[in-house]
């Protein structure tokens, strides 16, 4: 099973990544340590392992494998603001998610993970939408809720954040099932 290569939202276009979005992901949101505090990776100060990065997860769609990111562009543009990624896992889909700060508070990423979570759960194999986020990240958990999951607890030392050091930390974990 494959999720769609595009989908839209009313505002917004995801899309596949491409090695040549280097520049304008740096720009929006991969440069930026305050968007990164709370991801698995550190904000990136160069364009070349950033542009390798892209063209790995523009290759993950050409092969038989589990994950794949889009790149979230404003309807009507081609310039990536943000990114959202789903990992196929038998009869779950799990979520992860990044937007430029320029955009935040305006609903943007709760659009497009709702999009996701219902095309998810329309697959008759898939039977769980989750994602899980920072216990100290509740605008990532609002959006996990807003896009229709249900808060489920906290994974307890579950998973390192950039920003925070090396051991993992305790996470919200939110799920829509059917
Ligand atoms: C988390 C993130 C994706 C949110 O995207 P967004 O498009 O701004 O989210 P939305 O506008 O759809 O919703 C954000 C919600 O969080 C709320 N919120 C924001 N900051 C908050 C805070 N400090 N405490 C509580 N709620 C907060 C907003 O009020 C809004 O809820 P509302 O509509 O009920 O008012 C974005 O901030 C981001 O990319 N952050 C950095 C990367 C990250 O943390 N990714 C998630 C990793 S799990």
């Amino acid at each position: 099973m494959r999720p769609p290569e595009q989908f839209t939202t009313p505002r917004l276009l995801g899309r596949k990544p491409r090695a040549s979005d280097a520049s304008a992901v740096f720009a929006a949101y991969a440069s930026d340590p305050e968007v990164t505090r709370y991801l698995a990776w550190k904000a990136y100060r160069e364009l070349g392992p950033l542009a390798e990065f892209l063209q790995a997860r523009a290759d993950d769609w050409e092969k038989e494998g589990s994950q794949f990111a889009y790149l979230l562009c404003l309807r009507e543009t081609d310039t990536p603001i943000g990114s959202i990624a789903v990992h196929l896992n038998g009869s779950n889909a799990l979520f992860a998610y990044v937007l430029g700060r320029a955009h935040w508070g305006q609903g943007l990423m709760t659009e497009a993970l709702r999009h996701l979570v219902d095309w998810s759960l329309a697959q008759p194999e898939i039977f769980r939408a989750w994602a899980f986020c920072d216990a100290a990240n509740p605008a990532s958990a609002r959006v996990m809720e807003k896009a229709g999951m249900t808060r489920e607890g906290i994974l307890r030392r579950w998973f390192p954040c950039s920003g925070f050091g090396p051991e993992p930390r305790d996470c919200i974990v939110c799920a829509k099932v059917k």
